[in-house]
């Protein structure tokens, strides 16, 4: 696994010595904001040897090197997904290869379904810790003793100071930031209504496909993590409507002005 990224690495670095303060990856709304930061460089998932490849439509899958105002950052444009059949692995490569290339913090971002029955779609949910029992651990197997410790500690995976620099951000963005956990299934079906309350009984806020195991590389590795979702629909059951991938966009798409502002003011804080 470490040499694979060490391969990854060594591919990147053979077309930019970018070095980034900070990883972001973008979810569904958010996959244009690399349109508007001032672009350094490009690398294509494609051109990396070894890097796995996103097969979701509608995800770009790429690396954009440029600056948000004065900030060195670099952005996944499209992330790979555990149900898309990639070895979990594979599935927290890049977000390691975001901490190899030199970013010491990482925001990620995502589209997920509302459980916390105060959440309406289009809200903005601040992720304040996660259960991640849905998916497998991605730290699993023999432990890469180079990125960090066999047991990492999760008391704090989202970062109390990026925390608040969130809540700055939104404040100064006029947002009503929502806070809460971030419940990650594996997908790619949604959830049914019975896993839904079960969500709610065990004190998860939103629901989705990924971040958790992104954070849990990430800590692994000693970054500093924050992320938000964009909370797209409520979950299964919650309001009589079916859920489809159709509407999850749309909702995404129309709230993406605010979604971008809203990362723009978090990155440059943070
Ligand atoms: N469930 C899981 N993932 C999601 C949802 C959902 O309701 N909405 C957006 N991503």
């Amino acid at each position: 696994m470490y040499d694979k990224l060490l391969t990854c690495l060594k591919s990147v670095r053979a077309k930019t010595d970018f070095q980034p303060e900070a990883g972001l990856i973008l979810g569904s709304g958010l996959g244009d904001y690399a349109d508007s930061v001032r672009m350094e460089a490009v690398v294509e998932y494609a051109d990396i040897d070894g890097f796995p490849v996103s097969t979701v439509k509608g995800h770009k899958g790429r690396f954009v090197f440029g600056y948000v105002k004065d900030v060195p950052v670099v952005i996944m444009q499209g992330r790979v997904h555990y149900y898309e059949g990639y070895a979990m692995s594979d599935v927290v490569l890049p977000t390691r290869l975001m901490g190899m290339l030199g970013a010491k913090k990482l925001l990620l971002t995502n589209a997920a379904g509302g459980v916390n029955r105060n959440f309406r779609p289009g809200d903005f949910m601040m992720i304040t810790d996660h259960i991640a029992a849905g998916v497998p651990n991605p730290l699993i197997g023999r432990n890469c003793e180079e990125l960090g410790e066999r047991f990492p500690d999760m008391s704090e995976v989202y970062s109390v100071r990026l925390r608040e620099v969130i809540r700055e951000a939104a404040g100064e963005c006029g947002i009503a930031l929502r806070e809460g956990v971030y419940v990650q299934f594996t997908g790619p079906s949604y959830e049914t209504p019975a896993e839904i309350r079960m969500c709610q009984a065990i004190g998860g806020d939103a629901v989705g496909m990924s971040t958790a195991c992104e954070a849990i590389a990430a800590r692994h590795m000693g970054l500093e993590v924050c992320g938000i979702s964009c909370i797209t629909n409520m979950a299964a059951g919650m309001s009589g409507e079916k859920l489809s991938h159709r509407e999850v966009q749309e909702i995404a798409d129309r709230v993406s002005g605010q979604f971008k502002k809203l990362v723009t003011e978090i990155v440059v804080r943070m």
